[in-house]
C-alpha cells in the first residue's frame, strides 16, 4: 500500500484532475484505490468525480471526530473510492487537519493505493497531507512560476524526509514560449537555493 500526496505549489495547474485521473485509471487495472479530498478549504473533488450515491458526511466531519473515515467514503462506478470535503466553511472551520493521520490509519489496510489531493501554497491543508504520506508527486504547468512553486514544496517534502516519486507535466499545448520535459523535470530537481527573487 502506497500513499501519494499529490501537491504541487502553484494553484490551477491541474492536482484535483491528475489525482481523479490517476486514481481512476489504477481502479480500471484492478487496484483498489482511495483519493482524498484534503484541499478542505477550498474542495474541488466533489464537482468532478461521480460518486454512485453520495455519503452524508465528508472529510470535515471525519476531521471534527463526528464520524469514522468508513462513514465518509464514497463509490464511483469505475470501482474508485472517494473521501469528499464539503464546501461547507463551519465544516472547514471544524475540521482539526492534523487528524489526517488517523483518518489514514483507519483506512490504509482497504487499498492497494491512496491519492491525497493536497491545497495550493503553504498551509495545514498542503503541508499535512506530505507529512503523512509516502511518496509526492509534482504536478506542473509548462512554465517557471509553476516551476519554482513546485520547487520550494520539492525542498519542503525533502525536508520531511519524502521522497518526490516524479513530475507531471500537465497542460501542455505544444505552443513555442512552453517549456521542454527535460527543463521542467530538471528545474524541479535541481539547486534552487531558496534565497533567489525569482527571475
Ligand atoms: N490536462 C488538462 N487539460 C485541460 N484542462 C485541464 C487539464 N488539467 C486540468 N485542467 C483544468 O484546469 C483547471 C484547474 O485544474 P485543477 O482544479 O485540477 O487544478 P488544481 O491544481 O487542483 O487547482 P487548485 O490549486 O485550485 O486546487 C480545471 O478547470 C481543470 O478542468
Ligand atoms: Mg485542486
Amino acid at each position: 500500500m502506497t500513499v501519494y500526496a499529490v501537491a504541487s505549489g502553484k494553484g490551477g495547474v491541474g492536482k484535483t484532475i491528475f489525482a481523479l485521473n490517476a486514481g481512476a485509471a489504477l481502479s480500471e487495472m484492478g487496484l483498489k484505490t482511495l483519493i482524498i479530498d484534503c484541499d478542505i478549504a477550498m474542495a474541488n473533488l466533489g464537482q468532478v468525480v461521480n460518486v454512485d450515491s453520495k455519503t452524508e458526511y465528508s472529510l470535515h466531519e471525519v476531521l471534527a471526530s463526528e464520524v469514522n473515515s468508513g462513514d465518509a467514503i464514497n463509490h464511483t462506478s469505475y470501482g474508485l473510492d472517494v473521501i469528499l470535503s464539503s464546501v461547507s466553511l463551519v465544516g472547514f472551520l471544524e475540521a482539526d487537519m492534523e487528524k489526517l493521520s488517523e483518518v489514514l490509519k483507519d483506512v490504509v489496510e482497504r487499498y492497494d493505493f491512496i491519492l491525497l489531493d493536497t491545497a495550493t501554497g503553504l498551509s495545514q491543508e498542503s503541508l499535512i497531507p506530505i507529512m503523512v504520506c509516502d511518496e509526492v508527486i509534482l504536478i506542473v504547468n509548462a512554465e517557471f512560476p509553476s516551476i519554482v512553486d513546485a520547487q520550494k514544496m520539492r525542498l519542503i517534502a525533502e525536508s520531511m524526509g519524502k521522497r518526490v516519486r516524479g513530475v507531471v507535466i500537465n497542460r501542455v499545448s505544444g505552443i513555442k514560449r512552453e517549456l521542454g520535459a527535460k527543463k521542467c523535470g530538471g528545474i524541479a530537481r535541481a539547486g534552487y537555493s531558496g534565497r533567489s527573487s525569482g527571475g
